[in-house]
């Protein structure tokens, strides 16, 4: 019968699967739905790379084993077209993921004109170009494995709490006031009232948490910092856990386990991931909890001593003022003589949120945390214990001129029932960024929103 001659016969008894889960099928025909990131030819021999969202492989179509349509169809495919190709799979030891495919037939979906080129060749191109392609970049090998390394830092995340009795609950978007600070709060009229767009679901979850006991969000947070470090976005993703009756060592305690956690999680199911991306996986495996904690005061000894010894000119050049936040110089260098994520304690109030519980041994300082990663990643997560006291919150409240009226429903959850609590936020293009081992926040997103880009 004529469909046996039929190269695209093949299509329809092979077994539809995706790249990823191609080793399954060694030695069957496959069916991949794709598209063609690359093309090399030699002599009577075709290497195309296709690519499917799950990964990529190597194709190989010798002249002689196919239809000569098939060869011609394939010798004359342009990066992105889209293709259905159907193969047999086969092991090898030198291929990427560990398998080949030799082309049987393939179907083009839409071929790319040639005079009209897919814009990202193989070839360097600067950032700038890149971000303003972003919408194509995204489908290189790199990138997407950083998206898919992304959507498991979020499950993990997510796995983590709810399986540790976290009971999610979506705080609003659009808010009537600040809980970062007023600078950095992006505006929006709301039917002729000034409203803004969210910078932490925090104060609505300390709300959840006394009525759910243990809460998160997680969700998009605005900041209008005008930054244009490589750890800042003006729209990111935060994961904010929230527990009522606990303090900051509880706290602690679920920082390291959480961060240990999602870590590992990665290590295991995005291993081809993180082998595309190059990044040193024996940096991951030593993220286990414990991590070192640090109180402030012997963080800025440390800084003071890498000053005074001239340990590091390059991070270190001014001596560090006692009493200051630290300075993204002054995180990595501190990062940087621990091989886990740093936790540092008890920062000054003065520097910190005005929600923070003081400590009691000296309330010139906050019971708050910031983990900063290591390899000069910086602060990943910042939590505290909140402010317990009706008294203490409502003279805050004003002593940072807050808007009163705004927080009455803030200060009713310290007049019925106020318990010690506390939770912090994960920036969650942070952690990826220090997973993954990338230079900037940006990549570490779809589409990174900064002072300069709100294209495409
Ligand atoms: O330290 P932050 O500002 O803390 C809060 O918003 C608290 N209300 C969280 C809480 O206790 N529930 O932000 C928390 C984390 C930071 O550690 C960082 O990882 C990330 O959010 N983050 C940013 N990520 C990207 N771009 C920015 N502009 C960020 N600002 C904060
Ligand atoms: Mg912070």
């Amino acid at each position: 019968m004529s469909e046996q001659t039929n190269p695209q016969s093949a299509t329809t008894t092979a077994t539809n699967t995706t790249i990823a889960k191609i080793g399954a099928h060694e030695g069957q025909s496959v069916t991949l739905h794709g598209w063609l990131y690359a093309l090399r030819e030699s002599g009577k021999l075709l290497f195309p790379i296709f690519r499917d969202g799950s990964g990529t492989i190597q194709g190989i179509v010798p002249k002689a084993a196919v239809p000569p349509e098939t060869f011609e169809t394939v010798r004359q495919l342009t990066q992105e077209s889209s293709v259905i190709v159907t193969g047999k799979v086969r092991a090898d030891k030198r291929a990427p993921g560990g398998y080949e495919l030799d082309v049987e037939a393939i179907d083009v979906i839409q071929r790319v004109p040639e005079d009209d080129p897919f814009p990202i060749t193989r070839k360097e191109h600067g950032v700038d170009f890149l971000m303003e392609h972003r919408h194509l970049w995204i489908r290189t090998p790199r990138q997407s494995a950083i998206l898919r390394i992304r959507a498991e830092i979020i499950k993990a995340a997510r796995d983590y709490l709810d399986d540790n009795g976290f009971t999610l609950t979506d705080p609003p978007i659009l808010t009537p006031a600040a809980c970062e600070g007023t600078s950095t709060l992006f505006p929006v009229d709301y039917f002729g009232d000034e409203a803004y767009l969210t910078q932490s679901g925090q104060l609505y979850i300390e709300s959840t948490a006394l009525a759910l006991g243990k809460v998160y969000s997680f969700g998009p947070t605005f900041r209008a910092e005008k930054s244009k470090t490589r750890r800042h976005l003006t729209e990111f993703w935060m994961v904010e856990p929230e527990m009522a009756y606990a303090n900051l060592d509880d706290l602690m305690a679920l920082a390291e386990n959480f961060i240990s956690f999602i870590v590992d999680r990665v290590l295991t199911r995005r291993a081809a991931d993180i082998a595309v991306i190059g990044r040193d996986v024996t940096k991951l495996q030593a993220i286990k909890a414990p991590f070192p904690r640090l109180r402030y005061e012997e963080a800025v000894r440390m800084l003071h001593e890498a000053y005074d010894q001239n340990l590091a000119p390059d991070l270190i050049q001014t001596r560090f003022e006692y009493g200051n936040d630290f300075g993204s110089p002054d995180e990595t260098y501190l990062s940087s003589q621990f091989d886990r994520p740093l936790m540092v304690h008890r920062y000054p109030a003065a520097v910190k949120a005005f929600y923070m519980e003081p400590d009691p041994q000296d309330p010139n300082f906050a019971l708050c945390v910031d983990v900063l990663a290591p390899e000069g990643y910086g602060e990943v997560i910042g939590g505290s214990q909140r402010v317990a006291s009706y008294e203490l919150l409502k003279k805050r409240i004003e002593d940072h001129n807050l808007p009163a009226e705004a927080f009455q429903w803030y200060l009713d959850l310290r007049r019925y029932g106020s318990v010690p609590h506390a939770g912090f936020g994960m920036g969650i293009e942070r952690a990826v960024a220090w997973i993954c081992g990338l230079e900037h926040v940006r990549e570490t997103i779809p589409f990174a929103r900064t002072l300069n880009r709100i294209y495409p």
